[in-house]
């Protein structure tokens, strides 16, 4: 054979191995902690396909709240970036894979021999009638109060509030102090629903909680009446510019000494690291008191789109992302924990212990602000009902708010 033959044959068989061309991700991590997350995880795929030019197309905007309109909009106009940033449950089902927007990649999984190496009750939350759909890349979880130590050393607290009552003692004392005793952020709106799906687990608990979403619970339990009145117990102790601040300015008020505790999920964490804070010295935590016994699960996925312009590199960076080394790159950063069983564990701090030990062995509830337990419908109906709340405080109207919400919405996780 000639050689020049050859070399193309080669060069062919190089080019097909670590491939070329390019290949756009798309999430909405721009923000402290997440984009450093994701930026080490590129950095890690261009390690092994240095050929691929990874296009980071990012739109700002926690928990996605623009990003994921600029994404249904490409999806719709047949222009779908390689492979996206989906939370795992409803999110991805009802608006993507329901709609054929996605490919399956079941087989994929078990080619690369990952089929079986990720949690079954996330794999499950992954896939529509037995194909999966999307790789998780992390577990976040949601009912995490963060709080500045210096805070709570000035005001007594030596062990964690298990009780609401206890934690608006502490509260009081904050405040008393001169703090913010709770910030909140809520400018995008999603962040009160954080908050409020929290107290709605304080509630119901995990058993009724989790059955709301297969029908078999109703809203209309006292614990409905119950979660508004704990938020509204709570307002006294935000800060009055709450509805012009993000989750990061929120946590930031903690990280200047100028709030006690903020209630958010632990990509909190990631951001307190970036900003150079060590956990368990310079800031604590506790679960959102009364949902000890509750893991609630966020998880971000990537999938892969049908007509996705670069398909091969798409499938380069699932399998890439399903890898223990990236997961264990990516999660010690981005404060979650890897959603790989057999990931080092070693590589995350104290923080991140303690959650893979307690999402080892608690209950796990689906979050709605985050994708999870309820079609997008639903979560923004409740995100509008509780920040309407936070300024009238009338509960027999936020019920009716989320009466309707659910009326509106057929919530089966499929
Ligand atoms: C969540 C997402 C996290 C984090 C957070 C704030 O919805 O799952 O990874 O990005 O939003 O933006």
């Amino acid at each position: 054979m000639k050689r020049w033959l050859i070399g193309l044959l080669v060069a062919c068989f190089a080019l097909s191995m670590f491939g070329s061309g390019q290949l756009e991700i798309f999430s909405w991590w721009t923000g402290g902690g997440e984009e450093e997350g994701l930026l080490a995880l590129i950095e890690l795929f261009n390690e092994q396909y240095p050929d691929v030019r990874v296009i980071n197309a990012t739109v700002a905007g926690g928990a996605g709240v623009n990003a994921k309109a600029v994404l249904k909009t490409r999806m719709l106009g047949n222009n779908p970036p390689d492979s996206f940033q989906v939370h795992a449950g409803e999110e991805l089902t009802d608006t993507y894979v329901i709609t054929g927007y996605m490919e399956p990649i079941t087989q994929y999984l078990k080619d690369w021999g990952v089929y079986d190496k990720f949690p079954p009750s996330i794999m499950e939350i992954c896939s529509y009638k037995g194909e999966v759909y999307s790789i998780p890349v992390n577990v976040h979880r949601g009912n995490v109060v963060f709080y500045n130590m210096a805070i709570a050393k000035e005001i007594g607290m030596t062990s964690a509030p298990r009780s609401m009552d206890e934690f608006r003692y502490y509260l009081q004392k904050a405040k008393d102090k001169g703090y913010i005793g709770l910030s909140l952020g809520d400018k995008d709106k999603w962040e009160a629903g954080h908050l409020f799906e929290t107290l709605l687990l304080s509630t119901y608990g995990p058993d009724r909680y989790n059955k709301l979403w297969d029908g078999s619970q109703s809203f209309d339990h006292y614990a409905l009446r119950k979660a508004f009145e704990r938020l509204a117990s709570l307002v006294p102790f935000f800060n009055s510019d709450h509805a012009a601040l993000t989750w990061q300015d929120a946590s930031r008020l903690v990280y200047e000494k100028r709030a006690f505790a903020n209630i958010m999920g632990d990509w909190a964490e990631g951001y307190f690291k970036t900003m150079g804070w060590e956990p368990g010295v310079d800031f604590g935590w506790f679960a959102v008191p009364e949902t000890q016994d509750t893991f609630m699960v966020v998880s971000d996925t990537f999938g892969l789109p049908k007509n996705a312009p670069n398909r091969e590199n798409a499938l380069r960076w699932l399998q890439f992302i399903a890898s223990v080394e990236a997961q264990d790159t990516f999660n010690p950063i981005k404060g979650s924990i890897p959603a790989r069983m057999d990931a080092d564990y070693s590589k995350y701090d104290v923080y991140l212990q303690w959650c893979l030990d307690d999402f080892a062995t608690l209950a796990l509830s689906p979050s709605i602000a985050h994708g999870s337990a309820a079609p997008e419908g639903f979560a923004t109906a409740m995100n509008d009902v509780v920040n309407r709340f936070i300024t009238t405080l009338n509960v027999d109207q936020a019920i009716q708010g989320i009466f309707f919400a659910a009326e509106d919405e057929d919530y089966t996780i499929n």
